[in-house]
Formats: C-alpha cells, structure tokens, sequence
C-alpha cells in the first residue's frame, strides 16, 4: 500500500543513517524514527499556507512521475485526482508543481473517475472513503458539478485517531500509536454485528498483553456513517425526481475505507426510509480511481481534457 508521505533526516546523525535526501512513501514510514515525516496531501489537498507541504507534495509527485518513467526520458502525461470539493486555488497549486515534472497534467475529481472506470456515468452515487478524506459524487451524465458533489475529512486517518483514543481511554496505561490503530483496523475495522472478537496484543508498561477491542473498533467506524448518510440525503434530493429511484440502486463504495466489514448494509439500512437501497463494493477499492485515470486517459483525446479539469499543456 503506497502512503503518501515524505519523510526528512532528523538531524545530522540521522543523515548518516539514512542519507540526506527526503524518502517517500513506505520505506519513510520503516525510517520513521530517523525522520520527520509530511504528509502534505493530508486533507487530500495541500495546505495552502505551509512551504514544507508544497515541497513534500513537490517530492511526492516527482517520485512517482520517475516510477512511471522508468528510467526513460520521455514526457509524461499526468491525471491527478483529488477530492471532489477542492479549491481551484488548491487545484491550480497542484499544477505548478506538476508543470516542473510532466508534459501535460490534468487534476480531475477522485470520485468521478471511479464512476469513469465503472461506466457508471449516469444516475449513480459513488462513495470514495480514502486516507484524508471521504468524497461523495452525484453522477448524471455530464462531468460532475461542484454541487453534485462534497468532502468531508472523516476518512482513514480520522477512524485511526479516533480508535487510538477509544482504545488510550479504555486501557489507561497501555501504548498505542496511530499506526498500531491503523494496523488493527486494517485487519479488523467493522460495522454492526461483530463476527468474532477483535483481540490485540498491546503493551502495557512495556508486556505484552492481549486487549479486546471488539467495542472500540465498532463504535469508532461506526462514527463515519452519520455523515455518509446525511450526504447522501442531500445529494439524492439533487436528481431529477424520476432518476432518483434508479440513483438510489446505484451506490458505489470505493476506496480503502470501503474494506470496513458491514458499512454497505449498514448505509442501505438507514437510507431504508426511500426505498429499495443497493449499496456495491468495487474491487479493488484502492486502484479504482486510478484505473479509471487511465481509462480516461486513453479514451478522451487531450484537447477535449478541459472539458474535464483543469489542465495545463493542451495545445
Ligand atoms: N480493511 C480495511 N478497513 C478499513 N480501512 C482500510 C482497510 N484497508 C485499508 N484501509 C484504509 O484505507 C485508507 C486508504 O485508502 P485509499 O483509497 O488508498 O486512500 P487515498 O485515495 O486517500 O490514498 C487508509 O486510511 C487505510 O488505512
Ligand atoms: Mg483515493
């Protein structure tokens, strides 16, 4: 799993262990004690204010724009998603900084090229629960308007916080990081009725000792679904009376926080109150969107991409 994250040498001793340069992704967060680490796309955009961010975001997009590459010197192209309400100041941001790596870059809503990948492209509502943020899309027929869709930053790295504070209440004494949560999340994290306990081996005051942590991990992905479905309610109300039933058996859940056991039975339950409810996982919940990147990519020519985004290095 790819995190976007650039981590910094500490100090002079910690460049002698890792090296000078900033390191991305996985291995930074293997280093981590050496580093300071950025995640400059945090809330899913970069924080406007802070020149530490803009650079990580700068060593992040190079990074991956040299994986594509490989090695070659040709130009790259490049789709860059993000959530569906950022700023045209945050979008335009993101360009200036491709514009130093690619030839040509567009910066299109994330849930939208989901629906791309899907074929999903009318009387369909996807659900994009990422790291930073959760991203909901209205989709008829026409590239998305900004009141067809919305962001909230109750993803990922919320539950993650959340459930190490439930857990830091509920056991005082016991060590647990947002990793360590987000481990036990990433293999446990439900909705509902519990399957099986969810047993986790913490330390306490340096022993290991197993914690049952069934309650904390319901209670804190359940804190998400208040605000899926209060959008929803919204969003819905925006289609065409007549579409609105078939929107309601067309909704998508993408992204890695869609891996949360029970959360598409829990959704279409409380929406029940308009009807027949079908909510879908996609596989592959992570790689959906840039799929459909690709997808869209291959199949729209670029002189029709602004129609799309915001772009730079159409002729
Ligand atoms: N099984 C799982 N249950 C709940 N959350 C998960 C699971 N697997 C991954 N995640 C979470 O999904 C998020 C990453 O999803 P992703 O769609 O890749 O996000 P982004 O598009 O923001 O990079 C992370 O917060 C990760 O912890
Ligand atoms: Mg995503």
């Amino acid at each position: 799993m790819c995190r976007s994250v650039v981590g910094y040498p500490k100090d002079v001793i910690s460049e002698r262990m890792v090296g000078s340069g900033p390191i991305i992704g996985q291995d930074a967060i293997k280093k981590r004690s050496f580093l300071d680490l950025c995640y400059p796309l945090a809330d899913g955009v970069i924080r406007e204010a802070s020149e530490r961010d803009y650079d990580a975001a700068y060593e992040l997009i190079k990074h991956v724009v040299g994986l594509a590459k490989q090695g070659t010197d040709s130009p790259v192209s490049g789709i860059i998603g993000v959530p569906a309400r950022a700023s045209i100041m945050n979008k335009e941001l993101l360009l200036d900084i491709a514009k130093e790596v690619m030839s040509v870059a567009l910066v299109v809503s994330e849930p939208f090229m989901v629906a791309y990948q899907l074929g999903k492209l009318s009387n369909c509502i996807v659900i994009d629960i990422g790291a930073g943020t959760v991203d909901i899309c209205g989709m008829k027929g026409t590239v998305p308007a900004a009141d067809d869709q919305v962001t909230f930053l109750k993803g990922g790295d919320f539950i993650d916080g959340r459930l190490e504070a439930a857990i830091a209440r509920h056991y005082p004494g016991v060590q647990i990081t947002d990793s360590v949560a987000c481990a036990i999340k990433e293999a446990h994290a439900f909705v509902g009725e519990a399957t099986a306990p969810v047993i986790a081996k913490l330390r306490m005051e340096g022993k290991p000792v197993a914690f049952d942590v069934t309650e904390d991990v319901r209670v804190v992905c359940e804190s998400i679904v208040p605000d899926i479905v209060e959008q929803l309610e919204t969003l819905i109300m925006k289609f065409d009376p007549e579409d609105q039933e078939e929107a309601l058996k067309n909704i998508i859940l993408a992204g890695g926080g869609s891996r949360i056991r029970g959360l598409d039975r829990m959704i279409a339950r409380q929406m029940k109150d308009y009807g027949e409810i079908v909510v879908t996982c996609v596989d592959d919940p992570e790689f959906v969107g840039s799929a459909g990147a690709l997808r869209l990519a291959t199949e729209i020519p670029a002189d029709k991409w602004p129609e799309i985004g915001v772009m730079f290095g159409a002729d």
